[in-house]
């Protein structure tokens, strides 16, 4: 049996770092494994221009533990007020490595996403132009649409105009959820790719709601079903190039999360390489683990993959159940099954 397992330095191309005091706790777990993260930008108030991106990038920096190597890719929330030329500056200066599209209301701290998607196509014109991917939570608000739903309704209703006004423009589908998703990716030929969590290969939509509920477990795009689980583990176990990692390692205190209106986010930071290490080898697909943590996302994104490598040992991980942080502890996503690797 295999003993260890070396791969090129994994990145992270959907991370929640947060700020302040939470950002000091969870960022040396990212550090640890991972040379680079695609950085959401949903913080109170929002990092919306070049100057907002530049000043979270100097916190993060200096919030790294010494030694550390790591860089940030930073991002910007699209608002309906998003400049252009802002944009196109931003990027022109390598601040930049992606614009993110909430819709208003989708998910934590979106409030100031957009809600007519029409004032924000000049900002998607000049992406296109210049070859900023955009990067989507892709689900629909509305309502009259079932929860379960939302992430096929956004396909049709948004992304697949949006695709088609500006057929130029990269983007990637984030945190895919559904077998819907990952067939829309790969009927695409060109500039469309899908991240997956880790915690999306693991968990149903039972693992939240049956015995009990487990807010731990909820995140959003929620879980789906079963058959969906299974399509995400084949798109991720399958070398696939469309197909990379983004954890959306979302950390809330235990305070937030188990409440009568809890926040959704699960904080996988910490395990997330060895739980891929394990879902990989359940699936007898060790030899694509690479491809899908360390080659599939530099290669969309136009970035060259880490010279560095990982060595990923056979033993048991000893992951702690939560972190401390100052604003309280913050619990570790629980795979529910025994853990072999370790980062
Ligand atoms: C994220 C968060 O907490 O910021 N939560 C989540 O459930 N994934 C926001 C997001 O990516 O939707
Ligand atoms: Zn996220």
């Amino acid at each position: 049996m295999t003993q260890t397992l070396t791969i090129r330095r994994p990145d992270d191309w959907h991370l929640h770092l947060r700020d302040g005091d939470m950002l000091r706790a969870v960022l040396p777990y990212t550090a640890r494994d991972f040379a680079r993260a695609i950085i959401m930008p949903n913080l109170v108030p929002p990092v919306v221009t070049g100057n907002d991106a530049r000043a979270y990038r100097d916190r993060i920096m200096a919030a790294l533990p010494q030694g550390a190597d790591f860089t940030p890719l930073m991002t910007l929330y699209l608002t309906e007020n998003t400049d252009p030329e802002d944009v196109a500056a931003a990027h022109a200066e390598g601040l930049i490595t992606a614009v993110k599209l909430y819709p208003a209301g989708a998910t934590t701290n979106s409030a100031s996403g957009v809600s007519s998607f029409d004032k924000v196509q000049p900002v998607l014109e000049k992406m296109a132009e210049i070859g900023l991917p955009l990067c989507t939570h892709g689900e629909v608000t509305d309502n009259d649409v079932d929860i379960f739903d939302r992430e096929a309704v956004f396909i049709d209703r948004v992304l697949d105009p949006i695709r088609r006004a500006h057929p130029q423009l990269r983007v990637v589908m984030e945190h895919i959820t559904t077998a819907n998703a990952a067939d829309y990716v790969r009927s695409a030929e060109t500039g469309l790719a899908a991240t997956i969590t880790t915690h999306h290969l693991v968990i149903n939509r039972n693992h939240i709601l049956s015995g009990g509920i487990k807010p731990h477990y909820y995140c959003l795009p929620v879980a789906k079903r079963e058959n969906h689980r299974i399509a995400l583990r084949a798109a991720a176990t399958s070398g696939d190039p469309r197909f990379f990692l983004g954890t959306d390692s979302a950390p809330h205190t235990d305070a937030n999360k188990l409440q009568p209106c809890g926040c959704a986010g699960c904080f996988t930071a910490p395990n997330t390489l060895s739980i891929l290490a394990e879902v990989f080898e359940q699936d007898n697909a060790l030899d694509k683990l690479e491809n899908f943590t360390s080659l599939n996302g530099p290669a969309f994104y136009g970035l060259p993959p880490n010279e560095a490598t990982t060595t990923l040992q056979r033993t048991a991980p000893d992951t702690p159940a939560f972190i401390e942080t100052p604003e309280g502890p913050v619990t570790v996503f629980d795979p529910m099954m025994d853990l072999h690797w370790s980062s």
